[in-house]
């Protein structure tokens, strides 16, 4: 269904745009939060550098105590600022967030928040050198720097802290950002492809109208073309959906017609049938002459009939293939058991030219009765007794043979040597003539023409007759056998 097709191309893009931008997010989300957390670890490190710095060089234990104490009561822990801690042996932490370490009371906490942050203190002191990232309560996570230095004589073990809350914040607002811009994107993505959905699909929701209109048996409607279209797949389509119209009205019209002479010769026949037999049934006591001359007129209708219906039988079958059985003929052989048939039938002046030697692939009755109906039409286009009807063979090489047949009767007007080839088609002068044929006969020779792949067709013969020319494949000439002399070299 067209519209349905719409609808599905909509489905895909959202479903491909959707799948895109996650991707896109989660490598952005990622990437982002890397980055920050690598920009937090450099800065502990500086941190972590500095407290160092500042104890480095002190001559005591004392000393380092003093000044650890100095340093960390000139960096105040505020919401934006660093966690440190140190320990001294002997001395217990130094820290800048003594509430946290349980070093001074803070009125406003509940007991549970002063447990919770109990736990995170012991956590902190035992966390491994180097860096790591702990639970935090409040803050989300921290992230946590340790080293060991030693000063004034002793080891002091120091520790630096972040939260990450802020890399949680960049994250969130990279996936906000993300979300207005997807949304925005997908909104103009999914109109943009049912616009082009229903561009793409409006032909063909046209093209299955007009089919379902040639479905009830008009055929007349044609999908319009307009000169300034591009010329792009679907006027193609289009146009070859006019062509396939064309053709169907025009093999509709040949079928129309095809019937209507196939009737009007049968009823020919059975006319002059029931005419007879009603002459004869209006005698009160018909004679035996009488019986004798109806019964060979009806004879004559009746076979002449039989024929009509088996030519019929045979354009028909031509038409749905598998109807030649191929076979090797031998050409001289054929030819000559053709050619002493046929002139026994008449009296002419029969003239066969030479006879290339070899083997034909073709049904050879099929190719007997397109021949014989040539012959035919050639005898009686002609005079007896020296009217000429001649056949000559001819090899074309690579694998091609032709058959000509002329004679020297009046010829077809070349007008007309198209059309004689159709079916019933017959030339005014021969239809004036009583005695004519059906005119299936040559219908019946270009059909098995080129059932063979090959071909049939007219000109004017030597004589100024006809000269019909059947042209065939499938020859293999026979060579001639090796003489005396090419056998004492081989
Ligand atoms: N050798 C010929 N010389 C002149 N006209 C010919 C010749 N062969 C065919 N024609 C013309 O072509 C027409 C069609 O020939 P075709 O053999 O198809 O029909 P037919 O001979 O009239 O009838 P059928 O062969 O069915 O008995 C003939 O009616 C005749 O007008
Ligand atoms: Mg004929």
């Amino acid at each position: 269904m067209p519209s349905g097709m719409r609808w599905r191309l909509t489905a895909w893009v959202a479903i491909v745009m959707i799948f895109a931008l996650v991707i896109t997010a989660f490598a952005v989300y990622n990437g982002t939060g890397s980055q920050i957390r690598r920009d937090v670890d450099q800065e502990l490190r500086a941190e972590m550098g500095e407290f160092a710095q500042v104890l480095h060089g002190a001559g005591t234990r004392a000393d380092a105590a003093r000044r650890a104490s100095t340093y960390l009561t000139s960096q105040p822990f505020g919401a934006a600022s660093t966690l440190l801690f140190a320990t001294l042996p002997g001395t217990g932490v130094l820290t800048n967030q003594p509430e946290l370490f349980g070093l001074r009371a803070d009125d406003g906490e509940t007991r549970l928040e002063q447990r919770s942050e109990a736990t995170l203190a012991a956590s902190l002191l035992r966390a491994p050198a180097g860096i790591s990232t702990l639970p935090a309560p409040d803050v989300g996570d921290l992230r946590l720097l340790r080293e060991t230095v030693r000063a004034g004589g002793v080891a002091v073990h120091l520790g630096v802290g972040e939260p990450l809350a802020i890399v949680a914040r960049s994250q969130n607002g990279v996936v906000g950002a993300f979300a207005l811009a997807g949304a925005l994107a997908l909104a103009l993505a999914l109109a943009a492809s049912l616009l082009v959905g229903a561009r793409v699909s409006s032909p063909l929701r046209r093209m299955a109208a007009i089919a379902a209109r040639v479905d009830g048996g008009d055929l007349r409607p044609r999908m319009p073309l307009s000169e300034s279209g591009p010329a792009d797949e679907t006027r193609v389509l289009a146009e070859s959906f006019n062509h396939m119209l064309d053709r169907l009205t025009a093999a509709f019209e040949a079928q129309r017609s095809f019937i209507g002479d196939a009737s009007h010769e049968l009823r020919t026949p059975l006319t002059v049938i029931r005419g007879q037999l009603e002459v004869l049934a209006a005698e009160r006591s018909p004679s035996s002459e009488d019986v004798v001359r109806v019964e060979r007129l009806v004879t004559a209708e009746v076979a002449r009939m039989s024929r009509l219906a088996d030519d019929l039988l045979l354009l028909t079958q031509a038409e749905q293939g598998e109807f030649l059985r191929l076979d090797d003929v031998d050409l001289p052989d054929f030819i000559e058991d053709l050619w002493a048939g046929v002139s026994a039938t008449a009296e002419r002046r029969f003239e066969l030219g030479p006879v290339p030697s070899g083997v034909l692939l073709a049904d050879s009755d099929r190719l007997t009765q397109a021949l014989r109906n040539l012959i035919e039409n050639a005898i009686n286009h002609t005079t007896p007794p020296s009217g000429l009807v001649r056949l000559d063979v001819q090899d074309l090489g690579a694998g091609r043979l032709r058959f000509e047949l002329a004679d020297d009767g009046p010829g077809i007007p070349s007008e007309q040597r198209a059309r004689v080839f159709d079916r019933f088609h017959r030339t005014d002068a021969s239809r004036s003539r009583a005695a004519g044929g059906t005119g299936l006969g040559l219908a019946i020779v270009k059909a098995i023409a080129e059932a063979h792949g090959g071909r049939v067709s007219v000109r004017e013969s030597a004589g100024g007759g006809a000269l019909f020319v059947l042209d065939l494949g499938g020859f293999s000439a026979r060579r001639r056998p090796a003489g005396a002399f090419e056998r004492l070299w081989s």
